[in-house]
């Protein structure tokens, strides 16, 4: 009897350590940006809904979906008391005032956002996000007490240039600018190759896995080894059911952030539970 209650306890044991030494410890954060979809408020509720379902009992992985702006509210009311969390794709640096258009931190907050995504390449290339921007919406995010989505990486004439640790070195160095050890236990970076975004050209595992490190490195030398070892870095870049769970067996990769893939509930589940 008290051999069976001791091999039940040390099976409990090992799966709790194993589930919490994924990627060295880090808990891996699979995230859905829904840029600008779906079409409509039902639509949104009814994704938001099936993936809450699907997600019930996911325990190993963070799960965050950032739908637009004006879906957050209904989102939200979908997936209270679940284990989805909310995310912004964008705000802005004032908190209220003659800003049309812009929506603040602490009103996403008030809407029970805990993610707020900055620096997406569709921010930089369409909407002018430049990094002196990205670093002050950053700091706004964190002032507000929620995590900030940081993310970087090279556009194809850099990456045929061979020049991603640079531009990444590049976007960290100026985004994080005034960001402080303490403050990065709330700061994810995603690093998402802009010719991988949308493209079905997913970076290959390797690569991805090499610029993680060295964008591990570029933290480890601003911060220290121990905020480096803690930072969540995630891939982004056509990420679907299929590559997940090979990108996701890179030591320094701890999660991905999914755009397509994340629009079924069906792609998405896959995504979270590329563990089973
Ligand atoms: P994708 O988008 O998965 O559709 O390539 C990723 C992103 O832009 O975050």
């Amino acid at each position: 009897m008290l051999r069976s209650i001791l091999l039940v306890i040390c099976v409990v044991a090992a799966n709790a350590f194993h589930l919490s030494m994924i990627s060295g410890g880090r808990k891996p954060l699979m995230a859905g940006n829904w840029k600008l979809n779906p079409k409509s408020v039902q639509e949104a509720i009814s994704l938001a809904s099936d993936l809450a379902k699907r997600a019930q009992g996911v325990t190993d992985v963070d799960i965050a979906v950032f739908p637009p702006i004006c879906m957050l509210y209904p989102v939200q009311q979908s997936i209270a008391n679940t284990n989805i969390k909310l995310g912004g794709q964008n705000c802005y640096t004032a908190d209220v005032g003659a800003y049309t258009g812009a929506t603040s931190t602490c009103m996403l907050k008030d809407l029970g956002v805990e993610y707020v995504m900055v620096g997406h390449s569709e921010r930089r290339a369409l909407f002018g996000d430049n990094d002196s921007i990205i670093g002050r919406k950053l700091k706004k995010v964190l002032a507000q007490g929620m995590k900030a989505v940081l993310c970087i990486g090279e556009t194809k004439e850099e990456y045929e240039a061979n020049l991603n640790h640079e531009v990444c070195a590049i976007q960290i160095m100026k985004d994080l600018s005034g960001v402080t050890a303490d403050d990065m236990k709330r700061v994810v970076i995603a690093y998402e190759p802009v010719w991988a975004i949308g493209t079905g050209l997913v970076c290959p595992k390797e690569v991805a896995q090499e610029v993680h490190s060295f964008i591990r490195s570029t933290i480890e030398k601003k911060y220290g080894a121990n905020v480096a070892s803690e930072t969540i870095i995630q891939y982004g870049g056509s990420v679907n059911a299929a590559n997940v769970k090979e990108l996701m067996a890179m030591p320094d990769i701890d999660g991905c952030l999914v755009g397509g893939a994340s629009l079924t509930a069906d792609g998405f589940e896959k995504i979270i539970k590329f563990n089973r």
